[in-house]
C-alpha cells in the first residue's frame, strides 16, 4: 500500500525494530513479485507488519515480535505453480513453512515469531493449527484484512473513476 509508505517510514520506533530485515537483498526481492493483483509481496508484508505492530503496541503485547514476524510472514519467492509442484500440500499450507526457512537464514526466530509466521493462514487451510498467542491472532486477522483491502483496491478505483465520469457528464447536461 504505497499510500501509507510514508507513515511507516516516518515511524522511527517501528523502523528501529525492522530496519535490519529491510537491508536483506533476498527479502527486498519480494518487491518484484505482484501480490493480491495490486501490490507487491514486500509492500503487503510491511503493511501487515505495520498495522499489526500498531495494534500490538496499543494492547501492550509483544510489538517487536509482531513487527518482525509480520514482515517475514510471506517471505517466499515461488509462484503458485512452483509450490504445487513441490507436492507438499496446498499453497496456503506450504508457503508459511517456506517463509520460516527463509526467515531463519537472516535472523533468529523466537517461538512466538515462528507461531505468527506458521499460523498466519489460519482458517484458510487444514492442518495449520490454531494460533497459540494473541500476537499470532492479530497477524492472521490483519493479513486477511490487508488481503481484502488490496484485492478490492483496483475495483474501488474503477468504481470511483466511473462515478466521477458520470458526475462530469451530468454537470455538462445540466449546464
Ligand atoms: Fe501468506
Ligand atoms: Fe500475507
Amino acid at each position: 500500500m504505497e499510500f501509507v509508505r510514508s507513515i511507516w517510514e516516518n515511524d522511527k520506533d517501528y523502523m528501529a525494530l525492522v530496519e535490519d530485515l529491510l537491508e536483506d537483498e533476498n527479502l527486498l526481492k519480494l518487491d518484484d513479485i505482484v501480490h493480491h493483483h495490486y501490490t507487491t509481496r514486500l509492500i503487503h508484508s510491511i503493511y501487515v507488519s505495520y498495522v499489526s505492530y500498531r495494534i500490538a503496541k496499543r494492547f501492550n503485547l509483544n510489538e517487536r515480535a509482531v513487527a518482525r514476524a509480520g514482515i517475514l510472514h510471506d517471505f517466499f519467492h515461488e509462484g503458485r505453480e512452483e509450490i504445487a509442484a513441490l507436492k507438499q500440500g496446498s499453497h496456503n499450507f506450504v508457503h508459511p513453512k517456506i517463509a520460516i526457512k527463509n526467515a531463519e537464514t537472516l535472523t533468529e526466530l523466537s517461538e512466538l515469531e515462528k507461531d505468527i509466521i506458521l499460523k498466519h493462514m489460519f482458517l484458510t487451510t487444514v492442518g495449520v493449527g490454531v494460533p497459540k498467542y494473541k500476537e499470532s491472532m492479530i497477524v492472521t486477522c490483519v493479513d486477511k484484512y490487508c488481503a481484502i483491502s488490496e484485492v478490492s483496491t483496483p475495483l474501488r478505483m474503477r468504481v470511483k473513476g466511473k462515478v466521477s465520469e458520470w458526475g462530469m457528464k451530468l454537470r455538462v447536461v445540466h449546464a
